[in-house]
């Protein structure tokens, strides 16, 4: 992650007036944190689904999600952690990231393990092994649980160690380092609370054990991978990834510096002493070095900058990073708006007396300021009344912002299921934002501009109202720029549990029929003044409960409370029907946004029935049932195949690649 490192220079110069060892240990000191940023290690994943089934007509994905809530809070300051669900259908989970890894890393990890693990509903079970993390869930209490005859597994790299070549002494010798580094890997482990890291002539090892797996099922586990891993010699690297624990070679050092000090200190110390001097030297050189070169390179990157700059400051979409820290009160507490996946927030007053939001991007663009500026040159043109404008952006300040117009009443979801304010929302209002929002989505899908998008995060509080309550549709766009940004795995799922299609929240299939179930869900939460996400132990989600009322002619004991005696609220249950046929599971029985639109506004328009529970089953999972039902539209199909294909090793990023094909059609 360059970008932090180019963060890290203008606070060095500004500290340059200190002491010259404080100016040394601010000059050391981004060398450090640079090794602990190194890399979340997200690749290389071994996914393993279980086989059995839950009983039929047990929908495992509240359980799953609200799971993933529970374990989400408690790994956010720690390395493990589990959590379990106590009800008739149970569910437990564990995560574990590698000790080396930092915090933050350890998060981009687990978002990444988390984004690919719901592929394995509606199995009871499956786990995932990432090369910095791990996570695993199961309908059983398995924390202790270190081996397994079937499940454990090794995989070996396809290629051989190009120091092997032709070299038999050399090969003997390497594989002797694999036997000796792996060999005492479990001592290493067992002394290091579960953690061990071992580097030798050219042979680099990690262990690690899931925090709550005893001593004794660690070293069994430990010994177990091994004598697993040890069989893959001569290949440049092997993987044991066991029921309780993991264990890698490589002969390329992959783990980052504080793992490899940790294990053995006693070397480590006389190491440090022997050579502090020396060190020091070294270090404050090459750190000088070091910084002369990001600074030169950092000099290229304003050039660049400057180049592209010149022909976005005739577009009119700059804006100077001081104007808008000075708008927004330098970003004062008392301005922030919210807080969502990408950044936070802020309302800001131009200098010419303007309101905006202002939105403080969590990672930085400069990486790909080409591809960042097109994005912003595209969808700044887009203009509907039902979708917030883009404004600009400032780029060349410490941190990347982007300007958009200012909705003054804030998002939906704090009036429809707030209690307070549901009465100022009457029926005939409800009915406009919703024909607004498909209004909306609709000019996004590709109605009316040349500009295709998908949006896929919509949901209650990404639609805006301004103040007659007309609905503005937030957050939408440079999803391509930020997709190639590892960072922006930190979101998790781009998208929000509760409102995200079955087919993209299991297999990461995204096209526009995605947002047409988002935009369902929406519909029905509006009508009924409910959020699809609280789950109730006797009547499931709010689209179960609709479904079955729907399945009982009884669709209109569904509308919210507060809007029952609003006469006018007799297409209601239409509306509600709409949103059944929404998020219908199958993708081609879906409307699109355009005929959605023409249903809501067309009174002579026929609503065709639903013919589909709009929830999650085996059979809408089964990927031969999908494949056969999506194979009109051959883009998806091969999106689907490609993940299928991808099979345990597939990449977290598959999501948004997949994602990414579909945007460049
Ligand atoms: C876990 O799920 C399987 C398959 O549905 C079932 O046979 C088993 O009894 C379940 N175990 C527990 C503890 O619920
Ligand atoms: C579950 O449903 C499938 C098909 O829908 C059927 O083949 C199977 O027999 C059912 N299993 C049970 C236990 O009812
Ligand atoms: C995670 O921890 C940080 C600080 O430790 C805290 O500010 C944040 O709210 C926590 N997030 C969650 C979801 O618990
Ligand atoms: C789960 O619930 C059952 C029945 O309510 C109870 O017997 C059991 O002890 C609970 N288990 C845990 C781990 O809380
Ligand atoms: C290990 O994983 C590979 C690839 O997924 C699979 O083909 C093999 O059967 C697995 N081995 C065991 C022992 O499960
Ligand atoms: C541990 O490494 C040493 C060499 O550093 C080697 O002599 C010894 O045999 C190794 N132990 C095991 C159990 O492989
Ligand atoms: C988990 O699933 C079971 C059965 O489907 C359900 O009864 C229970 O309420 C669910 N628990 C949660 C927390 O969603």
């Amino acid at each position: 992650m360059k970008e932090r490192r180019l963060k890290l220079i203008p606070m060095q110069f500004s500290a340059s007036k200190q002491p010259y060892w404080r100016w040394v240990f601010l000059l050391v000191f981004p060398l450090l944190l640079s090794s602990s940023f190194s890399d979340p290690r997200i690749s290389n994943a071994g996914l393993l689904c279980g086989h059995s089934r839950p009983p039929n007509g047990t929908n495992l994905i509240p359980n799953f999600s609200e799971a993933m809530r529970g374990l989400s809070q408690a790994i956010n300051n720690s390395h493990f952690a589990s959590y379990h669900l106590n009800s008739t259908s149970p569910m437990y989970v564990l995560a574990q990231c590698h000790q080396d890894l930092s915090q933050t890393d350890c998060l981009l990890c687990y978002a990444a393990a988390r984004t690919t693990l719901p592929r394995c509903l509606p199995s009871v079970s499956g786990r995932i092994f990432l090369d910095g993390c791990f996570l695993r869930y199961d309908n059983y209490s398995f924390y202790q649980e270190s081996v397994s005859s079937s499940l454990d597994n090794v995989s070996c790299s396809p290629d051989e160690a190009t120091v092997f070549d032709g070299d038999s002494k050399r090969v003997n010798l390497i594989g002797r380092s694999v036997d000796y580094a792996v060999g005492n890997m479990t001592r290493i482990a067992l002394r290091n609370g579960g953690f061990g890291t071992v580097g030798m002539n050219g042979v680099y090892a990690l262990a690690q054990c899931w925090k709550s797996v005893p001593a004794e099922g660690c070293r069994e586990c430990l010994e177990k991978a091994a004598k697993a891993v040890r069989g893959c010699v001569p290949k440049e690297e092997g993987r044991g990834m066991n029921t309780g624990c993991y264990l890698r070679y490589s002969t390329n050092k992959f783990y980052s510096k504080e793992g490899e000090a940790k294990h053995d200190h006693e070397i480590a110390i006389i190491v440090a002493i022997v050579s502090s001097i020396a060190a020091f030297l070294m270090v404050s050189l090459s750190a000088a070095y070091a910084t002369y070169a990001r600074l030169s390179k950092r000099k290229e990157e304003l050039k660049n900058l400057g180049q592209i700059s010149k022909s976005f400051d005739k577009s009119g979409l700059k804006f100077k990073y001081e104007t808008l820290e000075k708008a927004t009160d330098y970003f004062s507490f008392s301005r922030k708006l919210g807080q969502g996946g990408t950044g936070s927030v802020f309302m800001g007053i131009l200098p010419n007396g303007k309101t905006v939001a202002v939105k403080r991007l969590i990672y930085n663009t400069r990486q790909w300021v080409d591809d960042f500026f097109n994005e912003v040159n595209l969808i700044s043109r887009i203009q509907h009344k039902n979708l917030v404008k883009l404004l600009g952006c400032s780029i060349e300040g410490p941190e990347s912002l982007l300007v958009y117009e200012y909705v003054p009443n804030k998002s939906l979801d704090q009036f429809i299921f707030d209690e307070k304010k549901t009465n100022l929302v009457k029926w005939k209002q409800r009915f406009d934002i919703i024909v607004g929002t498909a209004e909306g989505l609709a000019h996004l899908h590709g109605g009316g501009s040349h500009v295709r998008l998908i949006h896929r995060d919509i949901k209650s509080s990404n639609v805006l109202l301004d103040e007659n309550l007309n609905p503005k549709i937030a957050d939408f766009g440079l999803v391509r720029c930020l997709a190639t940004d590892k960072s922006h795995l930190s979101t998790g799922v781009a998208g929000t549990l509760g409102y995200m299609a079955p087919e993209y929240l299991v297999r990461g299939q995204l096209t526009e029929k995605a947002d047409v179930y988002s935009f369902g869900v929406l519909a029905l939460e509006i009508v009924c003044g409910k959020r699809n996400t609280t789950f109730t132990k006797d009547s499931g989600s709010l689209l179960q409960t609709v479904w079955a009322l729907y399945r009982s002619n009884r669709l209109a004991e569904a509308v919210d409370y507060s809007i029952k005696d609003d006469t006018s609220a007799k297409e209601a249950p239409d509306v509600l029907q709409i949103g059944l046929l929404c998020t219908q599971a199958s993708v081609s029985l879906r409307p699109s946004m355009a005929q959605v639109v023409q249903m809501l506004t067309d009174k002579d328009c026929e609503i065709p029935s639903p013919n589909q529970p709009p929830f999650l089953n085996a059979s809408v999972l089964d990927p031969t049932s999908s494949t056969r039902s999506n194979s009109t539209d051959s883009f998806t199909t091969n999106a689907v195949r490609k993940i299928q294909d991808s099979g345990t090793s597939s990449e977290p990023s598959r999501t948004l690649s997949s994602d990414e094909a579909s945007r460049s059609q």
